[in-house]
Order: C-alpha cells, then structure tokens, then sequence
C-alpha cells in the first residue's frame, strides 16, 4: 500500500524523508515522490519517479536542491490506485499556485464530482489520481490560514484517507489528518516525523502518538497539536516503540501471511467501498466500461484463473449463476489456452489475478481477445499486464500482498466477485429487494472476519493438535466446494502436508478408501442448505476412524456429534460464508505450518508471480 513521510525540524528533510521512504519499502509500491521548499522560494518544489527509491535519489541528485532549504518535506510511496504507474500520478500533488503539497493513503469516493466543479473554476488537474483534488481544494479554500483550509477542506471529502501536507506560506507548520488510513507521529526532540507506519519512524525516535480517525494534527518544530475535525483539541497518548524495524515491517506479526490475514476486514472494506448503492440493491463498477445495456446482452461467463484465484472464480460461477441465471464456466486458465474453446459471441471473459501478470492467464486472456471475446480483468496490482491488456475490469485495492501464500486476494476477489454478479443480476432477474440483501450481505463481510480472527488462538490450539499428521482431506457442497479446494491448497503450500480438497459427496467415489486414523476431514458443514448431507459424510469419515473437524456456524452445538473438533464461524447468510469459513482455513494453515517450522511466507518452489507457463 502507498505509504507517508513527513518532517518538520533541524535536519535537511530531503535526507529522512527518503530514509523513511527506504523504510517503507516492504509494502510494495511502484512509483515515489517528494516536495520541499528552497530558501526563499514562493512555490513548493516536486520530484518524482516511477520505479523504486533509487530511482527518486538519482532524480534528486539530478535536480540538486540548492542546499538553503526550509526544514520541511514530505514523501510518498505510491501503490497505484487510480491511474497507472506513472510519474504524473505519483505524489506529492501541488497545487496550481505552488503553495500546497500533499500526500495521500486511500481513497477518495467523490473525487469525480470535485474534479468536475473544480475543473470548470478553471483549476488544472495533471494527473489521473483521486488525490489531487486535495491540493487544488485546499488552493480553492486557502484565505491565509493553513490549518483552517484543512478544516473546510477535509469537509468536502468522502472516502478514506491519511493525509500530511505542506504550504508554502508557513514553512514552519506540518499538518496531517486521518479517516480510516493510518498517520502516526513520531515526537523528537526538535523535529517531528509524521508517517503511515512506525517503520519509517523508528530510527529517529521510539515515541509515537497514533492519530486516531478524524484527528487532524499540527506540527511544529517544538510543538504537536491535536485537534477533531470540528477543531477541538484532544490528547492523545504518547507511546513508546519496542519493536525492532523489521519486526515493525510486519506490523508486529511473525510473518507477512499472518499480517495479511488479519488485514482482510480493511483490504474487503477497501474492495467494496463506494461501489453499492443500498437502496437500490445495486453495484457500481465504473472500471467495467459496460452499461446497463452491454451488462444484459452477455449470455454467458467464461472465468478464466490460476491457483487461489482459481478458486475465487469458482465462488464467482456460484454467484453469477444463483444471482444472475447467467451461464457460467470456470476455466483453468493453462487448459483453456490451448484447447480450442467454443466461444459464442455474447460471451463475456473474466481474467482474475491477484498479481495481473500470471503467464497462462494472460495467454487466455489474449485467446479470448483473439476470438473477439469482451474480456474484464479482477487484478489487485495496478498497472499490471492482464489489467493493461484487458483495458477494463475491477481493482480490488486489497494492498500489496507479500506472503507467497494468496489469502486478503481471495476474500476481496471473492467479495468483488459478488459485487459482478449483483451488477449481472440487476439487469436480468433479481428484484430490488432481493439485491438490498445482497448488498447488506457483502457490508456484513469486514466484521464477519473480524470476529474469525478474534478466534485465532481457539483455530491455534487446534491446528497444533493436528501437525503431526501428512495427510488430510477438505470437504464441502456448494459454496463451500470452492472453499474446501482452497483450503486444501493453503495448508500445502504453507505446510507441506499433502491436502486434498473433495467435494463431499465425491469423497466415497474413491478417496475413501484412503481415511483412517492417520487422515484428518476437515468438513466444511457451516448452516447452508447441503448441511445435513455433509454431516452424513463426516459420519462415513468417522466410522473410517479419520478424525474429522467441523468447521461450522456458531450455536450449532448439536455438530459436535458429527466431529472431533469444531472451529465456529459467526451466522452470516449462505452466499458469503465462503469468506468466514476461508479465513479459519488460512489461519488452521498458518498455524499448521508454524508449528512444524516452515517457512511460511517463502515456502519451497514456489513463487508470488509465475510468469512461465
Ligand atoms: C502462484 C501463487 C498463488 C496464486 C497463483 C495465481 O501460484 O503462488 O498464490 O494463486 O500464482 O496468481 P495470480 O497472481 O494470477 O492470482
């Protein structure tokens, strides 16, 4: 995710704020920036660079900023959003008159609606960023008062974000604000660093204050002002960091999977935000470049995917088919490459990929293309080649994802799935009424993962009960089908136990006759319809001897006479209890792995992105 550097004090601010650049580089970026101030000069100056850090210092080496500068910067790393990668894109944005700076984390909602007004007062935008309505607003709002201009400013935005900004006319005053996207500030002794993360902190100083949401701050070189949007000062705590950088890195986790995964209830929130209307029982999905009409005319889906976003994709025919009635075929993306797929003409291609650059994906993608298919792509990285080439589709915004293991990709390519499918839906069958449940279905999501991960150290002890054993199987029906898949896939990769995932009812077609009790079932029996048969299934496990655990909706006290063990997931409707019952696997994989001293976010021969067939 894009990532804030801030400083305000006695050293050259060029200097921290690129080292706290460097330090924020673990999250993943593909472009930087910084703004600074020369001596007596009446605009803010930007430099910016698509690639990595190294590739900012040398065009500030190139630049040479004379050496008299105000002892105040700011930087940024950007992990695109809206817009590509691009130099014009990346932060700092400035405003038209020079005066203002700004860098920006989130994402604001009604950027659209300011551009146009602002567009038509004669302002120019140069780049294709939601952030930059932030520099020209506050030039539009600006009578003198730096810290007033915030205030009215951060009136007029909807969305998320954090937020630290410079102005020409006060030299000395850093001001930064947040709304669900993190700023701490780091408190020194004359200077102050303001930033998104700790890590870019830490080797100036260990005590921090974390903005909370709506919090706007003010800082000086001696002083750190906090006030509430409404301009009310507050105190907050001071802390101070006992943790090394890289454990910082990590968010204090012990590995990167782990961090993702108790990142998912914000990277699902971020993957719907704005994009439902409730009281129309409706998704927005402007990426998709297709109306109401186009939406109707498609007679069928053809979801094209690798590995984990396989998976998601199988979720996705469930959700098109059940919400929709639109056909819908799931293809692994190396078959469908090669064998000659029939494809009629109506038909719509969907590309899913967390990382927009897997080779067979794209392979299918072009296919399609080839055969004049509309082809949409689902990518989390933007700018990557299957979304470039695909030219429309759906971000997901989940942030970097690191861990080899894909696991907040998922649940958001799932979450975004469903969002294509209500679009679908609405244009064919499915009533207002029956698409408000949908949408409150899918707002549910952030905290159903939420109350998951408070059950983290129940999903532990389990998962350490079970590590010894080298095989296990997963099963479900329906939804749940897709889901056991994925958790047989996630306990491979990260524990090197050979998982196999079944549907239930295929188990006695053959696998069967490899349980006993050395073979664990984890049964995926959660209150859907196809529960009861399920749990006839874990009987025909139990009566193998295998031990079976359940993996099932909270209150449901009468499964433990189908089970061994049981892991609960909150009630939730069917459609989206695949993410609730996915994240318990992640976190049973996780701890599987853990316990047999794995190397959970590089496992073996494995790699993020493959870009080989
Ligand atoms: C690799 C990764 C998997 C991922 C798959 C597809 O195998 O290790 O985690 O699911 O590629 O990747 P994509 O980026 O296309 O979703």
């Amino acid at each position: 995710m894009c990532g804030i550097v801030g400083y305000i004090g006695h050293r050259d601010p060029l200097e921290i704020v690129i080292s706290g650049l460097h330090r924020l580089e673990y999250r993943g970026y593909d472009s930087a920036g910084v703004a600074y101030l020369p001596d007596g000069a009446q605009q803010i100056e930007v430099i910016r660079a698509v690639g990595k850090i190294k590739d900012l210092e040398r065009a500030v080496q190139q630049k040479a900023p004379v050496p008299g500068i105000h002892h105040v910067g700011i930087g940024h790393t950007r992990w695109a959003t809206h817009g590509a990668p691009t130099e014009l894109n990346a932060h700092p944005h400035r405003s038209n008159n020079g005066k203002f700076a700004i860098v920006h984390n989130g994402i604001i909602e009604n950027y659209s609606e300011i551009k146009r007004r602002l567009t038509e007062k004669g302002y120019v935008f140069s780049s294709e960023t939601d952030s930059e309505v932030v520099a020209h607003l506050l030039e539009e709002l600006y009578e003198g008062d730096f810290r007033a201009a915030v205030v009215r400013m951060l009136e007029h935005l909807q969305g998320a974000y954090g937020l630290c900004i410079m102005c020409s006319d006060h030299p000395d005053m850093l001001i930064a604000a947040r709304k669900g996207s993190p700023i701490v500030v780091g408190v020194g002794s004359g200077e102050t660093i303001i930033a998104s993360d700790v890590s870019a902190i830490v080797n100036y100083t260990n005590r921090v204050i974390y903005l909370k949401d709506g919090d706007i701050v003010t800082a000086t070189t001696s002083e750190v002002d906090i006030t509430e949007c409404n301009s009310m000062p507050v105190s907050r705590e001071t802390s101070e960091i006992e943790w090394d950088v890289e454990q910082i890195e990590k968010g204090g986790f012990d590995h990167f999977m782990l961090k993702e995964i108790h990142e998912q209830p914000e990277a699902i929130a971020n993957a719907i935000r704005g994009r439902m209307i409730l009281e129309d029982g409706m998704s927005v999905l402007s990426g998709m470049q297709m109306d109401a009409f186009d939406m109707a005319r498609v007679d069928r889906m053809i979801i094209a995917a690798c590995g984990t976003s396989y998976y998601a994709g199988m979720t996705g025919q469930y959700f098109f088919e059940e919400f929709a009635g639109l056909p819908t075929g799931v293809e692994q993306a190396a078959e469908f490459r090669y064998r000659n797929p029939v494809i009629q003409r109506d038909s719509c291609m969907l590309a899913i990929s967390q990382s927009g650059e897997t080779a067979d994906t794209l392979a299918a993608v072009r296919e399609a293309k080839r055969k004049g298919t509309r082809v949409l792509g689902i990518c989390n990285v933007v700018g990557s080649t299957i979304a470039r080439e695909t030219g429309a589709g759906v971000y997901l915004h989940a942030g970097p994802e690191i861990s080899v293991a894909s696991t907040k990709a998922f649940t958001c390519q799932v979450a975004v799935l469903a969002l294509l499918a209500l679009g679908f839906a609405r244009t064919r069958r499915m009533s207002m009424e029956e698409g408000r449940h949908i949408v409150e279905g899918l707002q549910q999501l952030p905290d159903l993962v939420r109350r998951v991960l408070e059950t983290a150290e129940t999903i532990r002890e389990v998962a350490e009960r079970y590590a010894s054993y080298e095989n296990f199987f997963f099963i479900g029906r329906g939804y749940m089908y897709p889901a056991a898949l994925e958790g047989a896939l996630k306990l491979k990769e990260v524990s090197y136990i050979h998982a196999e995932g079944y549907h239930a009812a295929e188990l006695k077609h053959g696998p069967i006759a490899l349980l006993g009790e050395q073979v664990p079932v984890v049964a995926l029996a959660p209150d859907t319809p196809g529960k009861g048969k399920t749990q006839g299934n874990m009987q025909e496990c139990l009566a193998r001897k295998s031990p079976v655990i359940a993996l099932a909706t909270e209150g449901d006290e009468e499964i433990r006479t189908h089970c061994t063990d049981v892991l609960f997931i909150p009630k939730c409707p069917e459609f989206i209890a695949t993410v609730p019952v996915v994240v318990v696997e992640q976190l049973l994989a996780y701890y599987i792995a853990r316990a047999r001293g794995c190397p959970i976010d590089q496992p073996r021969n494995l790699a993020k992105s493959v870009t080989v067939e």
